[in-house]
C-alpha cells in the first residue's frame, strides 16, 4: 500500500486555498490534498477541478449518507469529477456502502478510493448510547462497522492512528486506515484529543495520514510537510 501524507485544506474559500497551495508549489511531488465540506459548498465542483489541475491528488470529504439509490448516484458524478478519494458515513447499511461502490465504479472498472466513517470522534460512547441508542461499547461499534464497510467492497476506514493497527487485524492488512489526528511531539495539540506523531502513525500501521494545521498554519509551511513525509513515508 502507498502511504501518503494528505494535507487538509480547511479553508473558507479559493482565495485563502490558492495563497496557501502557492506557498507549497515548490514542492516536486505535488501533495495529496483534503477538500472538506466548508471549501466544497463555498466554491463547488470547480475547485476540485482548479485544484486537480495543478497536479494535486484529492480526498473529498463529504461523507455522503442517504438512501442507497441517491448515493448510487451522487458517487457516480464524484467518478467524473475525477477525485482520487471519496467517502460515506458506514451507518448508511451495508447496502448503501455496495451502492456506493457502484456507481463509483467508471464504465471502464476504476474508481477512486472509498473510505468510511464509522463513528465520528466527536461522538462520545455516553452520547452514542444515549442519542443514537446504539448499546454496544464504542470501539466494538467502531470495529463492526469497519467490517460492514469491508464487507461491502469500500477500501477502508477514517479512524484514529492510535486504531489503525486493530483495524488491519480485524480487516485485513489491505484494508486501508486514513487517520487525521496527526501533531509533532514537539507541537501544539490544539483541539485534538487523542493525537500522535507521523512517526508512531507509521509504526501503528496507518495507510494515510490526514494533516491539517501542524502544516497548514505553521510558519514555514513547506518544512512541516516535508517533516511529516520523512517521518511517516521515510
Ligand atoms: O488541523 P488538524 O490536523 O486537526 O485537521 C485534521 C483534519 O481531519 C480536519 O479536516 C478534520 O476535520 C479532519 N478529521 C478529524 N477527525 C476525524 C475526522 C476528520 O480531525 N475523526
Amino acid at each position: 500500500m502507498g502511504k501518503d501524507v494528505i494535507i487538509a485544506l480547511d479553508f473558507s474559500g479559493k482565495e485563502e486555498v490558492f495563497s496557501f497551495l502557492d506557498k507549497i508549489s515548490g514542492i516536486a511531488q505535488k501533495p495529496y490534498v483534503k477538500i472538506g465540506m466548508e471549501l466544497y459548498y463555498a466554491e463547488g465542483p470547480a475547485i476540485v477541478r482548479e485544484i486537480k489541475a495543478r497536479g494535486h491528488k484529492i480526498f473529498l470529504d463529504l461523507k455522503l449518507h442517504d438512501i442507497p439509490n441517491t448515493v448510487k448516484k451522487a458517487m457516480a458524478v464524484l467518478a467524473r469529477l475525477d477525485v482520487d478519494m471519496c467517502n460515506l458515513h458506514a451507518s448508511g447499511t451495508v447496502e448503501m456502502m455496495k451502492a456506493a461502490v457502484e456507481g463509483l465504479t467508471r464504465p471502464n472498472g476504476t474508481r477512486p478510493i472509498l473510505i468510511a466513517v464509522t463513528q465520528l470522534t466527536s461522538t462520545s460512547e455516553e452520547r452514542m448510547q444515549k442519542d443514537l441508542l446504539i448499546s454496544a461499547p464504542l470501539d466494538e461499534t467502531v470495529m463492526h462497522y469497519a467490517k460492514n464497510a469491508a464487507e461491502a467492497g469500500v477500501d477502508g476506514v477514517v479512524c484514529s492512528p492510535l486504531e489503525a493497527g486493530k483495524v488491519h487485524t480485524v480487516c485485513g492488512n489491505n484494508f486501508l486506515t486514513v487517520t487525521p489526528g496527526i501533531r509533532f511531539a514537539d507541537g501544539d495539540v490544539g483541539d485534538q484529543v487523542r493525537v500522535t506523531t507521523p512517526e508512531k502513525a507509521k509504526e501503528i500501521g496507518s495507510d494515510y495520514i490526514v494533516v491539517g494545521r501542524p502544516v497548514t498554519a505553521a510558519a514555514d509551511p513547506v518544512a512541516a510537510y516535508e517533516r511529516c513525509v520523512k517521518e511517516f513515508v521515510g
